[in-house]
């Protein structure tokens, strides 16, 4: 049997490694052993929880405000001592959290091959996103599996040298879990009326903090000022500085609805509801098509084009006219959202997770 470690560290990887846990799970050719660093604690036990699964080690790495620096000193020796634990066959991890630089890092030491769910993401710009893009990079040259979620990431691991036959193009194991998902249905955490436009809001890169992150949030505030029929729900996410400027800017509102992060079936129905989403997640751009809501996206580059350039996605930045500007426009012309819907998600079928299983099995050991 072919021993298969996921760890995973945050929540966007509980949400796109869970398909693959559960697949790897109901092979028969293989044993699951399921790693939590923790590097998330409060979102990533609410994600496991909605997902139904439950770790076999938990390295418990999370400290509030953790730098960078610290939480890899923390990962690196908590990871090598999982890996002497654990023997693992292979070790998967998905993203370019400091969760998946560590995994990799371990594993080469220990030469365990690591396979990278989510491989080949780039935007060519090394300090942005920050640290994500160096940590992608970083990953691919230390990964034996690479599994290209979308052909463009293919040709991004070729580019820089990554050999041909070990790249494995399987869509994004997102579209997995959303699909499970939608059919669920939960109802929204507070009321709305139904008639109220809705935006949802999402918001947290690192290299957004200080100016960017404050013109987003004041181009928020502008909107609802001109629109008293206008709500945002604003799942906050629970770093330290984006917390305190969200409800400095904020957080007296009306209509400004500031709740902590949703379980995942809610978010669904929130990305479902809304007439538009605001947001600088690399995930939820990768959702949005499949549930027909017009994505801007709050950042001066993305890693994601084919969703930009289906259509169903825009490019924003963070200054303030520019986001109220493109906001307002979706709002109030519903010609316009019509013109940014897509009949296919370009990022996956909802069967990545066991292209990625089926490649493993296959693999000669
Ligand atoms: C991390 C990832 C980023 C990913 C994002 C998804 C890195 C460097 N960053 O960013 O790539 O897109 O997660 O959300 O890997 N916190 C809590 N509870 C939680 C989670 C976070 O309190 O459940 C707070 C803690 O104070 C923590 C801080 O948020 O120290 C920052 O967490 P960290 O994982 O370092 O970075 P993120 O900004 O969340
Ligand atoms: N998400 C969620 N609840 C929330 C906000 C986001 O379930 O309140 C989900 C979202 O659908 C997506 C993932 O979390 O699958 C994105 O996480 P995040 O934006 O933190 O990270 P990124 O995708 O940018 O790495």
């Amino acid at each position: 049997m072919l021993r298969v470690l996921s760890a995973v560290g945050t929540r966007p990887e509980m949400v796109k490694m869970a398909p693959v846990v559960k697949a790897v799970q109901n092979d028969d050719r293989c044993e699951s052993l399921l790693l939590f660093t923790a590097q998330h604690r409060g979102m990533l036990d609410q994600m496991a929880e909605f997902f139904g699964v439950k770790a076999d080690m938990d390295l418990d790495v999370m400290r509030e405000g953790q730098s960078l620096v610290e939480l890899t000193s923390r990962l690196l020796p908590a990871l090598d001592d999982a890996l002497a634990r654990l023997c693992p066959d292979v070790v998967l991890a998905q993203g370019d959290t400091t969760t998946v630089l560590c995994a990799a890092m371990a594993c080469f030491y220990r030469n365990i091959p690591f396979g990278h769910v989510e491989a080949g993401l780039r935007t060519g710009d090394l300090r942005n996103p920050f640290p994500e893009e160096g940590n992608r990079r970083l990953v691919a040259s230390l990964s034996a599996f690479h599994f290209a979620p979308t052909d463009d990431a293919r040709l991004h691991l070729l580019a820089e040298g990554i050999p041909d036959f070990s790249i494995h193009v399987t869509g994004n194991t997102v579209i997995d879990a959303l699909l499970e998902t939608v059919a669920r249905d939960l109802p929204l955490p507070i009321a709305i009326p139904e008639s109220a436009p809705l935006l949802l809001v999402t918001l947290h890169r690192r290299e957004s903090f200080g100016e960017p992150l404050n013109d987003i949030l004041l181009a928020i505030g502008d909107l609802v000022r001109a629109r008293p029929s206008l709500h945002v729900l604003y799942p906050v996410h629970p770093n330290p500085t984006v917390k305190t400027s969200a409800k400095a800017l904020l957080g007296d509102l009306p209509n400004v609805h500031l709740v902590a992060p949703l379980e995942y079936g809610v978010f669904v129905t929130a990305m479902r509801r809304a007439t538009v989403i605001l947001t600088d997640s690399g995930g939820v751009q990768e959702e949005a098509p499949s549930l027909s809501t017009p994505v801007l996206v709050a950042r001066t580059v993305t890693e994601r084009p084919l969703g930009v350039q289906a259509g169903v996605a825009r490019l924003v930045g963070t200054n303030r006219e520019r986001i109220q500007t493109e906001v307002a426009r979706l709002l109030d012309d519903p010609d316009e959202r019509r013109k940014m819907r897509v009949g296919k998600n370009p990022y996956g079928d909802g069967r990545a997770a066991l292209r990625i299983v089926e490649i493993l099995c296959n693999h000669t050991w």
